[in-house]
């Protein structure tokens, strides 16, 4: 904790749970890593400011970045070149405590040619799972957050089944260690907002072994279209190779184990 300024170590001691509380000190950790590796800055020396709508940022850097964690898994996507980039993993196995109808509640948040790809899913929730997480990734590309219609947002050409079958190959790519393994990936999905093709944007979808998706939008200018952006894990030897001390640790709480 010492390797974070004191209203960050705060900011971590408050969450409840032991689980949230550890994900958001590797998101932490994570973001400054990046920063010195972009930046050529001290650890110590870097900000990181939130926008009004929560978006992280480096104070005074070139590079945009988005951060989501899931599981005790934490996913960071960056763009040196500062261009917008969003991303959200997410499990695509509903919690257990999910009723029989849960899907019905989220029926606002697809357009119709969505929602009747999700309710006729022959893949279990993949249709749902993998356009939550294509919607939330352009939601925090943008820097909006579900602070949008999420409605307007429709993606076509997503090909599910496939990647939903790649997910279970165990003979899928070893690409991002131990922690999660790539079993399939897809650049196939197209934005549409009001019925116009959203030309200049590229989505990317990370299937994992371990039940989870990952999905990243960014702007398609920059993006070699036919190699897929990078995909790796990042060592706790690495992350602390570049960390360094603020000061004592602040004293926390103890906390509850999570349900
Ligand atoms: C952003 C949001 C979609 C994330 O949802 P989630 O699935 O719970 O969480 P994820 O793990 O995918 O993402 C969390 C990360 O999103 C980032 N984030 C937060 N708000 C964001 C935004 N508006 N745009 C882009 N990224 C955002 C943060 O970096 C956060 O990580 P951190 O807390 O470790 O720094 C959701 O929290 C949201 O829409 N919030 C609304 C924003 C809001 O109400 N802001 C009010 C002002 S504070």
């Amino acid at each position: 904790m010492r390797l974070l300024p004191v209203e960050s170590q705060l900011d971590i001691s408050r969450f409840r749970y032991r689980s949230d509380a550890k994900m958001a000190l590797g998101s932490q950790l994570l973001q400054r890593y990046i920063a010195t590796v972009l930046t050529g800055k001290k650890w110590t020396d870097i900000v990181i400011s939130k926008t009004p709508q929560g978006k992280s940022f480096v104070a005074n850097s070139p590079f945009d970045y988005n951060i989501s964690h899931h599981s005790e898994l934490v996913v960071v996507a960056v763009r040196p070149d500062g261009k917008q980039i969003g991303v959200d993993i997410t499990s695509t196995v509903p919690p257990s405590n999910w009723t029989m109808n849960w899907m019905e509640g989220f029926s606002q948040i697809f357009s119709p040619f969505e929602y009747s790809q999700v309710t006729s899913d022959s893949t279990g929730n993949g249709e749902f799972f993998l356009r939550w997480a294509l919607k939330e990734s352009y939601s925090k590309a943008i820097g909006m957050g579900l602070n949008m219609d999420l409605a307007k947002l429709e993606f076509r050409n997503l090909d599910t089944a496939r990647l939903m079958d790649a997910a279970k190959d165990k003979t899928g790519t070893d690409v991002v260690g131990a922690v999660a393994v790539q079993r399939g990936w897809s650049n196939s999905a197209q934005l549409w907002i009001d019925g116009v093709a959203q030309d200049r944007w590229h989505h990317e979808i990370f299937m994992l072994n371990n039940n989870h998706v990952i999905a990243l939008a960014t702007h398609k200018e920059g993006v070699n279209e036919v190699e897929q952006v990078r995909l790796r894990n990042l060592t706790v030897e690495e992350l602390m190779s570049r960390a360094l001390p603020f000061g004592p640790a602040v004293a926390m709480q103890p906390h509850s184990n999570p349900v």
